[in-house]
């Protein structure tokens, strides 16, 4: 997760996936724009109609809120970060945001939809609560729509950063791993027990370049890893990242273009009409 101060620099604190947590919102669009950029398909996933309520569910900066927007949808973006609520604010004064936690939000009546890019696997405390959280915002037959980081997802680089530590003497259980990244059937058994029908399904791997990254890996571990360098010895941070780096070269960067290792799940599922 990226920390307000982080920018060049991974020191830092937070738990990662709370909703009290600070990110860079302004580094997280300059370098990480990818995010909400492989996501515009989401939005046609979603197929807003004018007139619809519809609840951008980790909205981040708001970029994918003001695509649903532009659709003619009524959309209320929600984000537990109150960085990036900020940011979403000044950059889409038109639109409404609310600063809350995914386990616990609240809207006004029902929505018609809930859309989610890339957000989901940061609720790691508590997923059947989020599930049950967006199941009491939507109405009957309001659909969910979202895509999340999946089972394996980043796999390489993890696996990286946990031999990293250990060559400094640092535990895997001293790692607070920041996200949730389930296997499919387990997700689709929450949703159903939640009371969704899951209707579209697609798990794949979506290999990410890090083009705007000037320091490619490193930046990527600033912006997202700062779980694992939080468990680094003092002073030995910059030895962890090199040696992740040297770790992964060969694969995720073989030709000098970083590529991460993406998984992810996507899905449409619709709240099941009670009677
Ligand atoms: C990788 S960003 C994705 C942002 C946006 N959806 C996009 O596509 O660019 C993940 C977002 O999830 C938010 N988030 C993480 N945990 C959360 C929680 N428990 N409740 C609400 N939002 C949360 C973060 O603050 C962050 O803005």
């Amino acid at each position: 997760m990226s920390r307000q101060s982080a920018e060049g620099n991974a020191a830092g604190a937070g738990t990662g996936s709370g909703a009290d947590t600070t990110w860079d919102a302004g580094l997280y669009d300059r370098s990480f724009g990818f995010v909400s950029a492989f996501a515009t398909d989401m939005v046609d996933l979603l197929a807003p109609e004018p007139g619809e309520r519809i609840v951008d569910l980790g909205c981040g900066t708001g970029k994918l809120t003001a695509a649903i927007a532009a659709r003619g949808a009524e959309v209320i973006g929600i984000d537990g970060d109150a960085a990036m609520v900020q940011r979403a604010r000044a950059l889409h004064p038109h639109l409404t945001f609310q600063h809350a936690d995914g386990r616990d939000f609240a809207i006004e009546g029902h929505a018609d939809a809930v859309f989610s890019n890339a957000a989901l696997h940061w609720m790691k405390e508590d997923p059947p609560g989020v599930i049950a959280c967006v199941a009491r915002a939507l109405r009957p037959g309001g659909r969910f729509v979202a895509e999340m980081g999946a089972y394996r997802n980043v796999r390489i680089i993890t696996d990286a950063l946990y031999q990293a530590l250990a060559e400094e003497g640092v535990p895997a259980e001293a790692v607070d791993f920041p996200w949730y990244f389930p296997r499919t059937s387990h997700y689709v058994g929450l949703l159903e027990d939640g009371g969704f029908d899951v209707t579209q399904l697609r798990y794949f791997a979506r290999p990410t370049p890090l083009d705007d990254c000037p320091n490619g890996l490193a930046d990527w571990i600033d912006m997202f890893g700062g779980n694992f360098t939080d468990a680094a010895p003092p002073g030995r941070v910059p030895t962890v990242i090199e040696r992740t780096i040297e770790l992964t070269r060969d694969r995720l960067c073989p030709d000098g273009r970083w590529v991460t290792d993406y998984t992810r799940l996507r899905f449409v599922a619709v709240k099941v009409s009670e009677g």
